[in-house]
């Protein structure tokens, strides 16, 4: 069998090495950070994905060693392999900024700004975008779309208005359930995920729609409106379960689980897809062997205050006195000297209760 080769990638000034055949986004990927360019639509682990949102735009500066035109418009990454000696650049390119701006202007025109009741929010990907590239306001003046409310059952809630047409969860529904009954209705302005998911929801892993939903489109039912992610603990957590591999992380408050999902890697991907029973049916701290707490890397405002997250737990390692060379801080600055307000005899400590102007009156 002959070996793929390896091919020589530069994005944003970084140089990797990827087998041939590898997409700009995933060669991205493998450097990290900021030059992985966002995904609205692109899912690893469904094939056919990737193509429709656009977020993903980069420019090719140089397409490869032995034709190094570069190529005449920005390019959708998830879409694009990667040639030997590709030069690409995506948060160094003034164009790819001033586009996704634009892009995202474009999956706001019709997707409604409520946040603030969304159960998405605070893991919402367009959410993410909307702070990094959005504009304050919106040039479109039309009324927004509205669609006919579809009941699909006791598990999963539909928000059409906020679907932005990624067709993920098609996908997930074509390619882990063995019936597929759901598509896309109709065309362009008009075009729905609709009746059809209703009937596939006796499949036993159609809760994993929820999960792969980039936006609020398709959301938890047994979780809606109970609580904000943010006020909650994810946990690493699996059971014995006979339909899938039971491994996943449990959304606590105290001891109660209020919401359970697949666990998700740094780009907001499923690991392992998860049975209904384990997502929907297994709501007691009871039914899980508890691991340890999950850390959310991706999402900063769930991690903001937890104790396993990657922002606002993690504690300077210098004091002071060591970033100013031995300095005590009161060396720099004794409020008394520049304030008359404080007097120095009066100890705010022994004070019992708080302190008011009284303290202080001559
Ligand atoms: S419902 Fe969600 S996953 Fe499905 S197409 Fe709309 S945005 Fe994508
Ligand atoms: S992620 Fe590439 S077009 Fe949507």
């Amino acid at each position: 069998m002959s070996e793929v080769p390896l091919f020589k990638v530069t994005i944003d000034n970084i140089t990797v090495e990827v087998p041939a055949g590898t997409s700009i986004l995933e060669a991205a990927r493998k450097i990290g950070g900021d030059v992985a360019p966002p995904a609205m639509c692109f899912y690893s682990k469904l094939k056919g994905s990737g193509g429709k949102c656009r977020t993903c735009l980069v420019e090719v500066n140089k397409g490869s060693e032995k034709d190094p035109r570069p190529m005449p418009k920005l390019v959708a990454s998830c879409r694009t392999t990667v040639m030997d000696g590709m030069e690409v650049k995506n948060i160094t390119s003034p164009k790819v900024i001033d586009a996704r701006a634009g892009v995202v202007e474009f999956l706001l025109l019709n997707h409604p700004l409520d946040c603030p009741i969304c159960d998405q929010a605070g893991e919402c990907h367009l959410q993410d975008l909307s702070y990094e590239h959005g504009k304050e306001g919106t040039r479109y003046e039309f009324q927004r779309r509205t669609f006919k409310k579809h009941d699909l059952g006791p598990y999963i809630q539909l928000h059409m208005t906020r679907c932005i047409m990624c067709f993920r969860c098609v996908y997930t529904a074509d390619q882990l359930t063995n019936k597929r009954e759901h598509g896309v209705l109709d065309r362009g302005d008009h075009a729905e995920i609709a009746t059809f998911i209703e009937k596939s929801l006796d499949n036993d892993f159609i809760g994993n729609v929820i999960d792969v939903c980039p936006v609020g489109a398709l959301t938890d039912k047994t979780f809606r409106f109970k609580n904000r992610v943010w006020f909650l603990k994810p946990l690493n957590a699996h059971r014995d379960c006979p339909k899938c591999s039971g491994k996943v992380t449990l959304w606590n408050r105290g001891d109660e689980v209020y919401r359970v999902t697949a666990r998700k890697d740094e780009w907001g991907e499923v690991e392992e897809w998860i049975c209904n029973d384990c997502r929907f049916e297994k709501k007691q701290t009871s039914d899980w062997v508890i691991e340890g707490p999950r850390e959310i890397s991706r999402q900063s405002v769930i991690s903001q205050g937890h104790y396993a997250g990657t922002v606002g737990t993690v504690l300077p390692t210098e004091t002071f006195e060591a970033v100013n060379a031995g300095r005590q801080p009161h060396l720099l600055l004794d409020i008394h000297d520049v304030s008359k307000v404080n007097k120095p005899e009066v100890q705010l400590s022994a004070i019992n209760g708080p302190s008011h102007s009284n303290n202080f009156k001559d």
